[in-house]
């Protein structure tokens, strides 16, 4: 099959098996596993972060940010389709008590700028008002089509959220293509928010893992919450030796990723019915709108998953992501495919 589902579905590497096979390891309740403290120095070093902290997954880093930011009764701002909001299954009410108050861009691309955001902020309000706690971002924007945020954008609001004492934290889960596909470095990209947590499980190919980043305290007590939430790992070090060679080795592979989701977007551009803003195409992810086609989003999948392709309908469009897993061959098939049902 090929799997355009998600760029989760990639496989470690030869090397990252390898590496997982060797590694040393410790106990890391105990900050005791020699690979988890070098994948975790590496990632600060990278993102020039003061410390980092291995998660198992980007939604407990995520959510570990939200608690470590806000008091319960706060509201955490966000753009509507946003990851936190829209697939964390309501954590930031249930784990840190608080209410998400989604924003909607004036972009298409689902980029926030300040001016989208300021008209949501409770700040000096009367006290039955909820207060503004935290502002998240997302870099790229998973379900705005893998949009990207630049430095510029994203110091724009951290400097006015910090102006008013807000923190923001970026949900940066595909930064790494973001990267790429500003030429920014992550470090730039990040550097003015106060936390950001990365994936390694997507596009950078390791089997299990996330980072979160931010100042030396913000971590120590990360490290409290990550246990509270039952993320207290051990032998860690064999999940971390891949995260160090997805580090290492997979940025530089995702310019193929997004050249190919290019190509996957123009040719369904083409096909009628389809509605596809190709300026929004920036990373690997392609979010194709069939609603004018015959077939529709649901059966296009089922079509697809009989011609070997594998896709997500989402309501009425159907995404796509591209990973190492899926070779430029695979998406001249995926396009012959698609071409045979919408035509
Ligand atoms: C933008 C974004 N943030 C966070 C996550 C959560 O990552 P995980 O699946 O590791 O919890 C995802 C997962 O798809 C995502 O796309």
């Amino acid at each position: 099959m090929i799997d355009l589902r998600s760029d989760t579905v990639t496989k470690p590497t030869t090397a990252m098996r390898k590496a997982m096979a060797n590694a040393e390891v410790g106990d890391d309740v105990y900050a005791e596993d020699p690979t988890v403290n070098r994948l975790q120095d590496l990632s600060a070093e990278i993102f020039k972060k003061e410390a980092a902290i291995f998660m198992p997954t980007g939604s407990m880093g995520n959510q570990v940010a939200v608690k470590l930011h806000t008091n319960p009764g706060d509201e955490i701002v966000i753009e509507e389709r946003g990851h936190i909001f829209n697939y964390e299954m309501g954590t930031p009410s249930v784990f840190s008590g608080v209410v998400v108050r989604p924003v909607k861009s004036t972009n298409p691309n689902g980029i926030l700028t300040w001016s989208d955001i300021e008209p949501s902020l409770h700040i000096d309000q009367p006290y039955y008002a909820c207060p503004t706690g935290l502002i998240c971002l997302e870099n790229s924007h998973n379900l705005a089509g893998g949009s990207v945020i630049t430095v510029k954008e994203t110091a724009e609001i951290c400097i006015n959220a910090h102006a008013r004492d807000l923190p923001v934290h970026l949900d940066g889960a595909r930064i790494f293509n973001a990267a790429e596909a500003t030429g920014e470095s992550v470090a730039d990209l990040s550097a003015s928010a106060d936390s950001v947590q990365f994936c390694l499980s997507k596009g950078l190919g390791a089997p299990v893992g996330s980072m979160l980043l931010g100042k030396k305290d913000f971590i120590d007590e990360a490290r409290v919450w990550r246990k509270r939430m039952g993320g207290g790992m051990r032998q860690a070090g064999v999940l971390a030796a891949a995260g160090i060679v997805a580090i290492e080795e997979s940025p530089e592979k995702l310019v193929v990723d997004h050249s190919n989701a290019k190509r996957l977007a123009e040719a369904c551009a083409e096909l009628p019915g389809v509605e596809i803003d190709l300026t929004t195409v920036e990373t690997n992810i392609v979010i194709i709108d069939v609603s004018g086609t015959d077939p529709g989003a649901l059966r296009i999948c089922e079509l697809l998953e009989e011609k070997g392709v594998l896709a997500i309908p989402f309501g009425k469009a159907i995404r796509m992501v591209t990973h190492y897993g899926v070779s430029e061959s695979d998406i001249d098939t995926t396009i012959d495919a698609i071409r045979e049902i919408i035509c």
